[in-house]
C-alpha cells in the first residue's frame, strides 16, 4: 500500500501491535475507520456509523473541524517545533492564559504534557514536589479508588483500580499506594443522575488515613465521575466530604478530569458543576478535539509558588526536574487555542448542558431490553451495562459487535457501553444513537 492511499486494508497487518486489543480477533476480522466528518464514521467497507462515545471522549466538536486542522496546518509551515525547556513560544503562554479563565478560580498554573496518563504522573509528582517544598518530605502515600481509571505509567496504573490493568505489572508498580472503594451501590443500577445514597463510601478516606497516617499521604486522585469503567457517577454529597478529609489531613485532592473536563457534564469542569475544588485538574482528550495529543495538569498558583520559592537552583535549572519533549508543542497548542476559539463561539458547555436531559432519557429508556442490567449517567456520558455472561467482558464485545453492525459506534468497557455523544448533537442524532443501541442490543439478546 502506497503512502498516498491509507485507507484501505493494508497489505499486512501483522506487524502493529494494537493497544488494548485483542489482536489476534481484531486480524481476523478487521475493523479500520477511513473517514470522519461531523458525528459520522466511515469504515472501510463504505459503512456510515454514527460516533456514540466522540472517539474515546475525545471529539466532542465534531470530526473533521476546518478551524482546527487550518490552525494545525497554519502553525506547522511558520514554527514546526521548537523546544520546550527553558525556551518557548508565545503560543503555549496563550493557550495556558485562555485555559486558567476556565478552570476553577486559583488553579491557574498549566503544566502541558502528552496526554491523560502523562498528566496523571506528572500530577503525582508534582504533589510530592509541592510537600517537599514546603518541607514535608515524610508524604509519599497516595489514595486512588477501586475502578478508576487514570492512565498507563506506572504511577498512574497504580493508582488506578481496574484490576485486568494492574494484575500483570503488580511486581512493578508504585509503593504506598491504597484505594477507597468504588461508590457504585446495588440501588444505583437505573439511577439517572446523582445517586442519593452512598455519600458515606467518602469515609473510606477517613479509614486509610487513620490506619497509614494522613500526615503520610501526599494526595488523593480521583475522577469526580469514573468514566471508564461506566460512568459512575458520585452520590450526593460524596466529592465534598471527601474534600473536608483531604483538608483536615493536609492531603492534596486531585481531579482526574480526563473525561469530565471541557464541557462532559455541562461545565467547564466536573469541580465546577459539583461544586468542589480540587488542588490540582488534570485533562486531555478534548483539550484538542482529539486530533493532536496533548495532556494537562493545571495546578493551584500557591503550589507553583511554593515550588518556585524553594528552589535554590542556580540560574538556568529547572526548579522542577520534569517535562517532555512534546511538552505544548506549536501543532497541539494551535490545536488547542482554535478549540478555546470553538467552545467560546459556539458556548459549548451550555450546548452540552441543554441537550443532556434529553440524553438521559434517551439513555434510560432502553431500560426496558431483557440484557440490559443497569444504566447510569450524567451531562454527556453515559454507560449501559449488560448481563454478563459466563465470563466479564464478554456480552459487552458481543454487543459492541451487533451495534456496530448497525451502524452506531463506540466503546465497551467489560460489559458495560460507554455512551459519551458529541456536543454538536442536534436531537435527531441523539435518536438515531438511541434507536441504533436499541437494534444492536435486540440482535445481540437474539443471538
Ligand atoms: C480519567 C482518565 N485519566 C487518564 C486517562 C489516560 O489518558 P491517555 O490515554 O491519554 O493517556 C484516561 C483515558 O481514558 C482517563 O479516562
Amino acid at each position: 500500500m502506497s503512502s498516498s492511499n491509507r485507507t484501505n486494508i493494508p497489505n499486512s497487518l501483522n506487524e502493529h501491535w494494537m493497544p488494548f486489543t485483542d489482536n489476534k480477533a481484531f486480524k481476523k476480522n478487521p475493523r479500520l475507520i477511513t473517514d470522519a466528518k461531523g458525528v459520522y464514521l466511515t469504515n472501510h467497507q463504505g459503512k456510515k456509523m454514527i460516533d456514540a462515545s466522540s472517539g474515546l471522549f475525545c471529539n466532542p466538536l465534531g470530526h473533521g473541524r476546518k478551524e482546527i486542522t487550518e490552525a494545525v496546518s497554519k502553525q506547522l509551515e511558520k514554527l514546526d517545533y521548537c523546544q520546550p525547556f527553558n525556551q518557548g513560544y508565545g503560543g503555549s503562554f496563550e493557550l495556558a492564559t485562555r485555559i486558567a479563565k476556565k478552570t476553577p478560580e486559583g488553579i491557574n498554573r498549566i503544566f502541558y504534557t502528552i496526554c491523560g496518563s502523562t498528566a496523571v504522573e506528572t500530577a503525582i509528582k508534582i504533589a510530592i514536589a509541592y510537600h517537599r517544598a514546603k518541607g514535608d518530605s515524610k508524604r509519599f502515600r497516595f489514595v486512588g479508588r477501586e475502578r478508576g481509571y487514570h492512565g498507563m505509567n506506572i504511577g498512574a496504573t497504580t493508582v488506578g483500580g481496574m484490576i485486568n490493568n494492574v494484575k500483570t505489572f503488580a511486581s512493578v508498580l508504585m509503593p504506598g499506594v491504597q484505594h477507597m472503594r468504588h461508590t457504585h451501590l446495588p440501588e444505583h443500577k437505573f439511577v439517572k443522575g446523582q445517586p442519593d445514597t452512598g455519600v458515606e463510601m467518602a469515609e473510606d478516606l477517613e479509614r486509610i488515613a487513620m490506619n497509614f497516617g494522613g500526615e503520610n499521604i501526599a494526595a488523593c486522585i480521583v475522577e469526580p465521575i469514573a468514566g471508564s469503567t461506566g460512568t459512575l457517577v458520585p452520590p450526593k454529597g460524596y466529592l465534598k466530604r471527601i474534600r473536608e478529609i483531604c483538608d483536615k489531613h493536609g492531603i492534596l485532592l486531585i481531579f482526574d478530569e480526563v473525561i469530565t473536563g471541557w464541557g462532559r457534564t455541562g461545565s467547564a469542569f466536573a469541580s465546577q458543576e459539583f461544586g468542589v475544588t480540587p488542588d490540582m485538574i488534570t485533562m486531555a482528550k478534548a483539550t484538542t478535539n482529539g486530533v493532536i495529543p496533548m495532556g494537562i495538569v493545571a495546578v493551584k498558583e500557591e503550589m507553583y509558588d511554593a515550588v518556585l520559592d524553594s528552589s535554590k537552583n542556580p540560574e538556568g535549572t529547572p526548579e522542577l526536574f520534569h517535562g517532555y519533549t512534546y511538552s505544548g508543542i506549536p501543532a497541539a497548542v494551535a490545536a488547542g487555542l482554535a478549540v478555546q476559539d470553538i467552545f467560546d463561539k459556539e458556548d459549548i458547555f451550555n450546548r452540552a448542558k441543554e441537550m443532556s436531559p434529553y440524553f438521559q432519557d434517551g439513555l434510560h429508556s432502553l431500560k426496558d431490553l431483557k440484557e440490559v442490567v443497569s444504566i447510569r449517567g450524567y451531562g454527556m456520558m453515559g454507560g449501559v451495562e449488560m448481563r454478563m455472561k459466563d465470563k466479564p467482558g464478554k456480552s459487552g464485545f458481543q454487543t459492541f459487535k451487533h451495534c456496530y453492525d448497525a451502524g452506531v459506534n463506540f466503546k465497551n468497557t467489560g460489559d458495560t457501553l460507554i455512551i459519551a455523544p458529541q456536543f454538536i448533537c442536534e436531537k435527531k442524532h441523539i435518536d438515531e444513537i438511541i434507536e441504533k443501541l436499541r437494534t444492536g442490543i435486540s440482535n445481540y439478546s437474539k443471538s
